[in-house]
This record gives structure tokens, C-alpha cells and sequence, in this order.
């Protein structure tokens, strides 16, 4: 797939890479592409661009970018290049100001997620929570003594979550699918718990399992 990604932290350059990784043709956006001559350097089969380049590029979308400035980035890229698109959305919505007792802050509450003002704000774009709730350096094939670690995911176009679910597979986990966009209510928050035992005790090497009978 052509897979247009939004962002030039260390989530947009390991999922970029992982997506290469797996056949995929990769364009990578900021708002400054010559900050990522390094990564470009090491994966010179992906092609940069600014946001909204990226977005027209891609059939399949990653946003990775600050929860606080996630509707800007999406403005940049512009709603058109959004439109009838899936969006993984990795953002999670942390807020300034220190961890308490390793668990960080949200800006979000229990009413309403990060991802269900985005959806509300770019309708025509078909977001899937995932990739929130687990370290940029798990993210693509993570090795778990053999186990498959769990992706929480949601959104409201089932075609959408299928994509996701397919890509999620290639990076070696298994989807469980929560239901529609409200459900990331739910599943940002994993993002505090995933991150406590690192801010609390320096141990980043875990992600979630869903056990069931
Ligand atoms: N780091 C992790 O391990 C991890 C794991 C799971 C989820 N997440 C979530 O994934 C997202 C990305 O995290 P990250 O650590 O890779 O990167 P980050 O440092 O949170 O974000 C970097 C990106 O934010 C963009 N940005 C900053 N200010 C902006 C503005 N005013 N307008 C538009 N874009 C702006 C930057 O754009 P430019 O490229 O133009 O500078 C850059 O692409 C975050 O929401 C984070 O909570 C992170």
C-alpha cells in the first residue's frame, strides 16, 4: 500500500520504517522534511514531504504527532487529502506539566477522547485508534517469548479497522476491536497505565495481552 505518514517523532520514523519493512511504499510529512535527512539516509526508499504531501500520498494514513497540536497537523495535511482515508491514530493526549507518581497527565476526559474531536472535526476521515498504548520501540514485530501482545483499537468504518487490523498483523499483533470511536475514550487512558512502570521505575519492555476463554 501507499501509506502517507503524518509526523517526524519516533513513532512516525518506526512506523515508517516497519511499513517499509513490509513492502510498503512510504512518504513521510513535516513541516521541516530536512530534519529527517538521517532517518532518510537510512530508509532512502521512503520520500519525504510536507503534512499535507504525505496525506495526498498515502491510501492509508498514520498521524503521529502531539496530541495538543493533532488538529492542526490535520489541517495542514488539509481535509481533502483526509477524505475516505483510514487514519491510525497514535496520539495520545497528554497534557504539559509533570507525571504524579508516574501516571502523566491527559487534557482529555472521560466525555470525550482525543480521537472523537478529531473525528468530529475532519468527519470525511475514517480514524482508527491504535499504536497509543505501547512504546515507538515495541511497536513493529516485538518479540514476547513467543506470545502475541494485544492492539486496542476503534473507529466508526469497519472497512478502516480492517486495514488496520491487516497492518497490524504484518507487525506481529493481534486486534482487538473495540467498537466505535467512543471506545478510545478507553483506550487512550492505556497510554497512562502502559507508561507508568517507566516514569515509575524505569522498565519500558511490556504491552498489553487480552486473555480470553
Ligand atoms: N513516543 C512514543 O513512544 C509514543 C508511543 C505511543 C504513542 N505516542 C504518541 O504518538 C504521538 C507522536 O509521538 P512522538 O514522540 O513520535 O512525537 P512528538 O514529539 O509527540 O510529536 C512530534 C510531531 O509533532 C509535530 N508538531 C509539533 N508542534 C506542531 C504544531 N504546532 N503543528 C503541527 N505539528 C506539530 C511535529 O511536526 P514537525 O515534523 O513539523 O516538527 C512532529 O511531527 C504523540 O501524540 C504521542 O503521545 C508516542
Amino acid at each position: 500500500m501507499k501509506i502517507g505518514v503524518i509526523g517526524s517523532g519516533d513513532v512516525a520514523k518506526t512506523l515508517a520504517s516497519g511499513f517499509l519493512k513490509h513492502g510498503h511504499q512510504v512518504k513521510v510529512g513535516s513541516r521541516s522534511p530536512g530534519k529527517l535527512a538521517d532517518w532518510a539516509a537510512q530508509n532512502p526508499s521512503a520520500s519525504l514531504g510536507s503534512f499535507a504531501d504525505a496525506a495526498a500520498f498515502g491510501e492509508l494514513l498514520v498521524l503521529a504527532v502531539s496530541g495538543k497540536v493533532a488538529a492542526e497537523a490535520l489541517s495542514l495535511a488539509s481535509a481533502a487529502n483526509l477524505a475516505g482515508k483510514p487514519i491510525i491514530d497514535a496520539c495520545n493526549p497528554i497534557d504539559d506539566g509533570p507525571p504524579v507518581n508516574g501516571v502523566l497527565p491527559f487534557f482529555t476526559d472521560f466525555k470525550e477522547s482525543l480521537m472523537e474531536k478529531l473525528q468530529r472535526a475532519f468527519p470525511a476521515a475514517h480514524f482508527v485508534k491504535a499504536f497509543n498504548s505501547v512504546g515507538a520501540a515495541l511497536m513493529v514485530n516485538p518479540q514476547f517469548a513467543g506470545v502475541k501482545p494485544t492492539m486496542f483499537i476503534c473507529g466508526n468504518i469497519d472497512a478502516a479497522k480492517n486495514a488496520v487490523a491487516g497492518i497490524l498483523d504484518q507487525f506481529g499483533w493481534e486486534t482487538a476491536d473495540m467498537g466505535s470511536a467512543e471506545a478510545a475514550r478507553a483506550i487512550e487512558p492505556l497510554c497512562m497505565l502502559w507508561c507508568i512502570p517507566g516514569l515509575a521505575r524505569n522498565e519500558w519492555n511490556h504491552a498489553f495481552k487480552l486473555l480470553t476463554n
